[in-house]
């Protein structure tokens, strides 16, 4: 292997320790989406860990939550669902049974009512289908990085890392490249629900009442109904072999779908294919650029790419958390949950657990055991969307590497206010060509 560089003593030479200069306070609010603008607040979450991995947390609404804070403990209550269900939420929002019903999607069934929703597209979405788009997904990664890289600096995530992970859905889906715009646009005003630069109803901050039964209670889901409608009557007519049609078929039971059950499917695709891939890409090269080693070392030895993948995915961790709720009194971690209590898994957490991963804040392009929990696992919510994710980071970092001899920051970069999705909104670049 060429190792460009030398390395303090005893770090291999794919790694660096430690990759975040920063971690944040110690004593953040970790429900406060404005503690995260900043960045995760690892050094608060590290604190967590140590002090109170099974940590209950009050909220201003009156209720609460436990944060499941290590890596084992996030693994047992993902893969128990008879213990911890996703039917009643999987965000800290507190809906009520009306609500939850409305914005019911798979991601809140369990099984075996989830299983019947789930076939209705895997096989659209496993390795070996999303292997034969890789042409097609590449041709379109290498147009939209010669445009950028035609300009000295730039903002990655505007022309490079938000225009791919739409388009490339897209091709699943059956969308025009057309309607890729608006379908970005969507799901960043669901994703970013808090964040006044991507909705004009943030819901901490606005009144959203009026929304409060359609997903991620954003009046962008009500757009999006309304062109899945749209998309649902065209295939209807004509069929065809994408991923929209597989979702009018019959399901297990033989029904179809019901229209809001459509609605909720095609919306809560819209939103996890879009901004977390992006964000993922868009945290993996701000890595390189606050540790350029990494860059010119995988760089100089392209066979580090899966294991490199995987580091990426597991140090950015975009979906900090996802939540399920007790269904009976249980004790857990040396605490006494109730039934009806909210459990909040934070990836983010688990994934920087020194029990889980020696040396959690080494960034090490080789590293080998890396069971990380960035698209959830064990449980049937695994990501679906995983094997895309993978591919699409993958063909971004090779189609970028081909081009830029390396890249500089050209400013500082802006996070999400999110407590649920950790996101750099912009990431100013510089090319060394
Ligand atoms: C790096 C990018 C991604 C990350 C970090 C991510 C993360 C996750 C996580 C953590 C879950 C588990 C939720 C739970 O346990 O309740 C999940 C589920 C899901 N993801 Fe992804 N995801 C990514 C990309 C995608 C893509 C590209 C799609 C494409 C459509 C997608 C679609 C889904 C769907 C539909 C589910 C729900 C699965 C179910 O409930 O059965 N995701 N994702």
């Amino acid at each position: 292997m060429s190792t460009p560089g030398t390395q303090p003593l005893g770090l291999p030479a794919t790694a660096v320790e430690p990759y975040l200069q920063d971690l944040g306070p110690d004593d953040a609010d970790i429900t406060s989406h404005d503690a995260y603008t900043n960045g995760v607040p690892h050094a608060t979450f590290q604190r967590l860990r140590a002090e109170d991995p099974v940590h209950w947390t009050e909220e201003q609404d009156g209720s609460g939550f436990w944060s499941i804070l290590g890596y084992q403990d996030a693994l047992n209550v993902s893969r128990d669902v008879a213990t911890f269900t996703s039917s009643q939420g999987i965000r800290l929002e507190e809906m009520d049974a009306e609500q939850t019903e409305a914005r019911r999607t798979l991601m809140e069934f369990d099984p075996p009512d989830h299983t019947r929703l789930r076939r209705l597209v895997n096989r659209g979405f496993t390795r070996r289908t999303v292997d034969t788009f890789e042409d097609a997904i590449r041709a379109l990664t290498s147009d939209v990085i010669d445009t950028a890289v035609q300009n000295e600096e730039f903002d990655f995530v505007h022309e490079i890392a938000q225009e791919l992970p739409m388009r490339m859905l897209g091709k699943l889906l059956g969308t025009s490249d057309e309607d890729g715009h608006r379908l970005v646009a969507w799901g960043d005003a669901l994703l970013g629900n808090t964040d006044p630069e991507f909705t004009d109803y943030p819901i901490d901050l606005t009144d959203t009442e009026a929304f409060r039964m359609v997903p991620f209670r954003s009046p962008a889901a009500i757009e999006i109904f309304q062109y899945a409608q749209e998309q649902a009557a065209d295939r209807r007519s004509c069929p065809r072999d994408d991923i929209i049609t597989k979702l009018l078929e019959p399901t297990l039971d033989g029904s179809p779908l019901t229209d809001l059950e459509f609605n909720n499917f095609f919306t809560v695709l819209v939103a996890a294919g879009n901004d977390t891939t992006r964000y993922t890409l868009t945290h993996g090269l701000w890595t390189m650029l606050n540790n350029p080693t990494l860059w010119d070392t995988w760089k100089a030895n392209p066979e580090l790419t899966p294991t490199a993948i995987e580091e990426v995915l597991r140090t950015s961790s975009v979906t900090m958390h996802f939540r399920r709720t007790a269904t009976k009194d249980v004790e857990f971690g040396g605490k006494q949950i109730r039934k009806g209590d909210k459990v909040v898994m934070w990836f983010n957490s688990a994934n920087h657990d020194a029990a889980g991963f020696d040396h959690p804040f080494r960034f090490d392009l080789a590293r080998e055991k890396n069971d990380h929990m960035t698209f959830g696992r064990n449980g049937p919510h695994l990501c679906l969307g995983a094997w895309l994710a993978r591919m699409e980071i993958r063909l971004v970092f090779e189609e970028l590497m081909k081009r830029v001899t390396r890249f500089e920051l050209a400013g500082e970069p802006e996070f999400l206010r999110s407590n649920f999705i950790s996101g750099i909104k912009h990431l100013p670049v510089k090319v060394v060509a």
